[in-house]
């Protein structure tokens, strides 16, 4: 997201009911939770967090009001730079209509038509919504483009709105190369990475029965590594196969969706877990909410040791939600999740599922990105599903969102 104008001098938000940092150090449980706290910010990062008595001056303050203050969520997977609308695509399928990731050519062909002015129109409104919502990172990926031209375009409005940037022209074979897929796969790990590498921090590919198999998927991990891209996959969205297993080998940071998990992908993500740079499961459950597919058993997840995040997916065609307060609810209600882990995968699972360290937590010197919710606990974003509840939300020290 765009950066923010910092504000002078410290802020100390007071009268926290409960605040959640994510830091076990700092509070109760895996949340770090604090009751009765305060938080100061200065110069974009928190300065301080503990119980309210023992706060420090500043130089500003914000009455929290007995209301709960999370970490800003950290949606670490989107494809919001697109045009077009495929909201029949969706009655369809509530109707009875199989999800078929074939919908995503009339996302590309929508997309090529649009200006750029468009799409940057229409990825800034999406972020300012999902800011409105509580998330204050969001990564966006290409990938409705499938040209050299277009796949770069999309990057350079990405960027203009994020710095979490993810060049996904594995998305599908073009529809140019449809009898050629080996010829899509030449370009894309060829002149199309050369050309898209220097405007994104990673790589991704659709390894799935209909868009690319193992084999082309590690080329293109590999292309991409070349040219300095971290890889991240999605796997496992509409069927078991080689999408987990393979991001787990090559090092990836996340893999997502993870639908439909075997023992041996279940067995294997607990193992990357442990590892210092995890491979965490970005589990999607808009997706599976808005494609009538099963949810996956984010409890078996868990209780394995594996790292889970939860993340929106929002694009035009599996799943068009901007809200991971949506994400947590279903989460809990329908995946096993705790309340607790759900906000901790939105936020802390976030920020592992992209390598970040500075968001994602409110312990001192994390970026201080948070959200004044219009509760008194975190748990209540799942036990009021539907309901408005964010107020303000600050992001590197700015309000940016709401009003306290
Ligand atoms: O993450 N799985 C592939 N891509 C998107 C869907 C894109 C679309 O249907 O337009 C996803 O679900
Ligand atoms: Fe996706």
């Amino acid at each position: 997201m765009n950066p923010t104008p910092e504000a002078p001098g410290t802020i100390l938000i007071d009268g926290i009911g409960t605040l959640i940092t994510n830091d076990p150090a700092l509070g109760r449980g895996p949340l770090g939770e604090i009751p009765e706290a305060a938080l100061v910010l200065e110069e974009g990062r928190v300065a301080w967090a503990g119980p309210r008595v023992q706060a420090p001056d500043a130089d500003a303050r914000v009455e929290a009001a007995g209301r709960c203050v999370i970490p800003g969520f950290v949606d670490s997977h989107s494809h919001i730079v697109f045009a077009g609308d495929r909201s029949r695509e969706f009655a369809a399928r509530m109707s009875g209509t199989p999800y078929t990731a074939g919908g995503i050519h009339t996302t590309v062909a929508a997309t090529r038509e649009a200006s750029d002015a468009e799409l940057l129109s229409n990825a800034r409104t999406l972020v300012r919504e999902a800011r409105a919502q509580g998330t204050t990172t969001l990564e966006a990926k290409s990938g409705y483009g499938l040209t050299v031209q277009d796949e770069a375009r999309a990057l350079s409005v990405a960027g203009r709105v994020t710095d979490e940037v993810t060049f996904m022209g594995a998305h599908l074979v073009a529809p140019e190369y449809a009898d050629d897929p080996e010829g899509y796969v030449d370009l894309l790990t060829g002149p199309m990475v050369e050309t898209c590498a220097p405007l994104a921090r990673w790589v991704d590919v659709f390894c799935e029965r209909g868009a690319f198999d193992e084999q082309a998927a590690r080329r293109i991990l590999a292309a991409g590594a070349e040219h300095g891209l971290l890889p991240r996959v999605h796997g496992n969205q509409l069927g078991e196969g080689p999408g987990v297993s393979l991001a787990v080998e090559v090092g990836a940071a996340s893999v997502d969706h993870c639908t439909y998990l075997a023992d041996s992908d279940v067995d294997a993500l607990a193992q990357a877990a442990r590892r210092p740079e995890p491979t965490v499961a970005t589990l999607l459950p808009g997706v599976d909410f808005s494609t009538r597919q099963p949810y996956p058993d984010a409890r078996r997840l868990v209780d394995a040791g594996a790292a889970v995040a939860l993340a929106s997916d929002c694009n035009p065609g599996s799943c068009f939600t901007s809200s991971l307060a949506f994400c947590i609810a279903l989460a809990v209600r329908d995946m096993g999740l705790t309340p607790d882990e759900a906000v901790w995968a939105a936020t802390a699972g976030g920020a592992r599922a992209l390598r970040r360290d500075d968001v994602g937590h409110l312990a001192p010197g994390a970026r201080a990105d948070l959200t004044l919710l219009e509760a008194p606990n975190h748990l209540y974003l799942a036990y009021r599903p539907g309901v408005p509840q964010v107020a303000a939300v600050w992001k590197d020290g700015a309000l940016v969102s709401g009003r306290p």
